[in-house]
Parts: structure tokens; C-alpha cells; sequence
């Protein structure tokens, strides 16, 4: 698929089969994200990819930093069981979940331009995976930024969890995209 036709075409999708994607289609997406740009070449992605039963580990994660949030908010014991119910089953929305994560900088400027580097990877990836005929979308939400989850993968100081993204093979059609046009977003200064 050519290049400005992926980005044109891409959405993000969260409706997907749960037939498995081979290893070698991920590996070829992971691929993609290591050739984003990255200021000084500090590299700063970092990986984590749940497949198959491993996401059962993702998913104990989920549980439990719901169970935390549902303390944390003094919440009855039968309505966090059900919060810790539908955490753990997110982990299972795909076949596929990449955990995306932006080492921290020696200073506050590299970590910031850390993180735009591995959202620039984030996007690689997706193209990819939309290029491969996979739909993929970017999560975020709670458990990217609770420290519970920070423990969990592990992050340094500064570190960040800058995606999970879900991808899997589409089960819905294509969707119209709104957006303004960049002509409203620009200010050219011309001689
Ligand atoms: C940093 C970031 C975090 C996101 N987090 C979520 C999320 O938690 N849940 C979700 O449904 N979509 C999330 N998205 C995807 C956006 O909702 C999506 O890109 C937007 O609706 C535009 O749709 P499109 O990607 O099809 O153009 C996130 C996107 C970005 C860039």
C-alpha cells in the first residue's frame, strides 16, 4: 500500500476477530516502529507484546489496578468485583496487545522528545498493521499512567507507557474519518 494512501485510509478500529496473527506479522510491525525518527538516537521504545494465553498476564495486571482504583474510591466489594471483571477481560479485546514505552532522558527535554519518538514508532506501527490488512487502535486510559502499572512494566524514572495498542484482524467495515482541514490549522508565512 502506498504510503499517503495508508494514512488516508487508516482508523483506528477496536472491533476485531480473535483468530491470531502470526508472530512474524508482528515482528514486522515492531520492525516498523525502530525506524521512527529519534532525536540523538536514543532509541527509547521498548516493548512488551502479549499473545495467546501470555495476556493473561496483562489481564491480572488490569484486575488488580482495578481493584486498587475501586479501594482507592471506597467502592462497595460487589461493584469492584465487576470493575476487576471488565478490566481483566480488556486484555482479551485482541489477539495481539503491544505495550509501547518511552524511556526517560537524561534531562526533561530528551524525555519529552523521547515520548515524541515512540509516538512517532506508535504511528509506524499502525500504518504497518493497516498496510498488512490488521486494524489496530491506540489505548491509553487509566491503566497507561496509574503507577501500578508503571511497577508492573517495570519503568525508570521518567519512563512512559505511551500506547497499548490492540491489533487484530478487522471486523468492521470502513468508517468515514471527520476532520477539519489542515487549511484551517496553518498560518503560512510566505516571501
Ligand atoms: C495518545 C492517544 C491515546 C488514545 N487513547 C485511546 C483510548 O484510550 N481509547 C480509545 O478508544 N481510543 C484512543 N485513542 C485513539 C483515538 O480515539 C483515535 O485516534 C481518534 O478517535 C481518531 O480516530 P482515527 O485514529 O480513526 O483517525 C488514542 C489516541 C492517541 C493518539
Amino acid at each position: 500500500m502506498e504510503v499517503r494512501e495508508a494514512i488516508k485510509s487508516r482508523r483506528s478500529i477496536g472491533r476485531v476477530r480473535s483468530d491470531p496473527v502470526p508472530k512474524e506479522t508482528v515482528e514486522e510491525i515492531l520492525e516498523s516502529a525502530i525506524h521512527a525518527p529519534n532525536h540523538k538516537v536514543t532509541e527509547p521504545w521498548r516493548f512488551h507484546v502479549f499473545t495467546g494465553k501470555g495476556r493473561g498476564e496483562f489481564a491480572r495486571a488490569r484486575a488488580e489496578l482495578a481493584r486498587i482504583l475501586g479501594e482507592s474510591e471506597n467502592e462497595e466489594e460487589e461493584y469492584i468485583a465487576g470493575r476487576v471483571s471488565r478490566e481483566r477481560k480488556k486484555a482479551f479485546r485482541a489477539p495481539v496487545v503491544i505495550v509501547v514505552i518511552s524511556e526517560g532522558g537524561r534531562d526533561g527535554v530528551e524525555t519529552l522528545e523521547n515520548y515524541a519518538a515512540c509516538a512517532a514508532a506508535v504511528q509506524n506501527m499502525q500504518l504497518t498493521a493497516h498496510a498488512l490488512g490488521l486494524a489496530a487502535i491506540w489505548r491509553t486510559g487509566s491503566a497507561a499512567y496509574h503507577p501500578y502499572m508503571r511497577e508492573f512494566f517495570g519503568l525508570k524514572e521518567n519512563g512512559r507507557i505511551v500506547a497499548y495498542l490492540y491489533l487484530g484482524y478487522p471486523d468492521v467495515g470502513e468508517r468515514p474519518r471527520k476532520r477539519q482541514p489542515a487549511s484551517s490549522k496553518t498560518i503560512w508565512h510566505e516571501g
